[in-house]
């Protein structure tokens, strides 16, 4: 199933609810929330509370991504915060299989993301446990980042490796999705599209929305 993830690091934090609401009114799927730690990237954003506040503000899938060192130390904060889906980075974790278990037992959805210069190779022995894989199409730290073109053919690569193992997960894209890329994106395979500057940096917000949902 096709999903639109607009990522709130490109809306208004002091109107983060007239935002959310934004964009739930457009045909959003689910809201995509970037936390950074200043030391697995080098911006910093928000931690649980601010998702906590988020979650009273919408209804929508809280699709939480933790570009954290240490994830272990977290998951139970934003879990208990209110997130529907926990993603942690294959690059900023020790023991990725405990990581990903630990965010399972809650009961929530899993998922695993990696950096343009990560292997795929790296998922062999974890893709069949978790619900979604985030295929970094920037290198993580900031929205309004161009798209890495030689990521089309990774997320080629990971739905060929799906399909063949004949699982049921999600491919999202996150960084420099665009109009211009979208379909493409659609085409190889992804299906989750994240979106922070294309959206909320639009003119008609309204009509980007329509025309992402149109692409895919
Ligand atoms: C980048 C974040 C993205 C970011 C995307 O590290 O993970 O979610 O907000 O922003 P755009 O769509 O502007 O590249
Ligand atoms: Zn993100």
């Amino acid at each position: 199933m096709i999903k639109i993830a607009p990522s709130i690091l490109s809306a208004d934090f002091a109107n983060l609810e007239r935002d959310i609401k934004k964009v739930e009114e457009y045909g959003a799927d689910m809201i995509h929330v970037d936390v950074m730690d200043g030391l697995f990237v080098p911006n910093i954003t928000i931690g649980a509370p601010v998702v906590r506040s988020i979650r009273k503000c919408t209804g929508l899938i809280l699709d939480v991504h933790l570009m954290i060192e240490n994830p272990d130390k977290h998951i139970e904060d934003f879990v208990k915060a209110g997130s529907d889906i926990i993603t942690i980075h294959q690059e900023a974790t020790k023991h990725l299989h405990r990581t990903v278990q630990s965010i399972k037992k809650h009961g929530i959805k899993c998922g695993v993301a990696i950096n343009p210069a990560t292997s795929l190779t790296e998922l062999d022995w974890i893709i069949e446990d978790v619900d979604m894989v985030l295929i970094m199409t920037v290198n993580p730290g900031f929205g309004g980042q161009s798209y890495i073109e030689s990521m089309t053919d990774k997320v080629r690569d990971l739905k060929k490796i799906i399909d063949k193992k004949g699982l049921d997960i999600d491919i999202e894209v996150d960084g420099g999705v665009s109009l211009d890329n979208v379909k493409m994106l659609s085409d190889a395979g992804a299906n989750v599209f994240v979106s922070g500057s294309s959206i909320f940096n639009s003119k008609d917000m309204e009509k980007t929305m329509k025309d992402f949902k149109m692409l895919t």
